[in-house]
């Protein structure tokens, strides 16, 4: 039963878009829902697997049945994923983790001068590569939102984070990607296969994404 397949399997899924505070009231961020995620997060859960969802902010209830951990920035997302990472055997990245965070949090409230005002920003580690590179029989799937050459820059990205699937979504059309109930998806493998799926809503995507993880961790997938 469907229930059953990833019993005794444990995962990992990330949702939301990190935050990445400039001062005590003010934050970088991204458009992510973490509704993908969310729907990934449960998926796996009815699919039988214990599952832990590391969620960004979001405005979501966590699925029943699901630990869910809270956090903020790209930094404790990468902690918190990590100090969990031993014991899983299936990470599904679906968070919009900010490339970038300030160089600083600045301590009070930055006050307006009038002049123009220059943020430095310093890159966030990559979880998902750091990850891949002790990866052993984990299976790590990663999102990729795009808004052009979506299968060109799909492709790189499987081949450089070293991933056993990549799900491609364009953000610009019309019933994909930030906050839509639904998406239309591209299903991308490391050895060139591509699976364009029509447009579905997220949990009837996510049900195919651990149809494929059972694929490739060499389960049985039929009813
Ligand atoms: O390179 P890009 O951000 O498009 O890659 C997307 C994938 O990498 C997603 O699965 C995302 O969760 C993950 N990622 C990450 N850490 C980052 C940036 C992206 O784990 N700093």
């Amino acid at each position: 039963a469907r229930q059953d397949r990833l019993r005794g399997k444990r995962a990992i899924v990330t949702a939301g878009g990190t935050q990445e505070p400039i001062d005590p009231v003010r934050y970088l961020t991204n458009r992510s829902s973490g509704r993908m995620g969310y729907a990934v997060a449960e998926a796996l859960q009815e699919a039988g697997a214990e599952t832990i969802l590391v969620s960004a902010p979001t405005a979501l209830s966590p699925p029943p049945g699901v630990e869910t951990i809270q956090v903020s920035t790209a930094l404790k997302m990468r902690e918190a994923v990590l100090d969990r990472y031993a014991e899983a055997d299936i990470v599904v990245m679906a968070a919009a983790v900010a490339d970038y965070r300030p160089a600083e949090e600045a301590g009070q409230k930055i006050k307006k001068t009038g002049a123009n005002w220059q943020l430095e920003l310093v890159p966030n580690p990559d979880i998902l590569a750091e990850l891949a590179r002790n990866k052993e029989k984990r299976i790590l799937v990663g999102f990729a939102a795009e808004t052009e050459n979506l299968i060109s820059f799909a492709r790189e990205k499987i081949q450089r984070k070293n991933l056993d699937m990549l799900v491609a979504n364009d953000v610009t059309l019309p019933g994909a990607g930030f906050g839509s109930p639904t998406n239309i998806v591209s299903f991308l493998f490391p050895d060139g296969r591509r699976e364009d799926l029509p447009q579905m809503n997220k949990l009837e995507v996510a049900r195919r994404l651990v149809q494929e993880i059972e694929a490739l961790l060499g389960l049985e997938t039929k009813e």
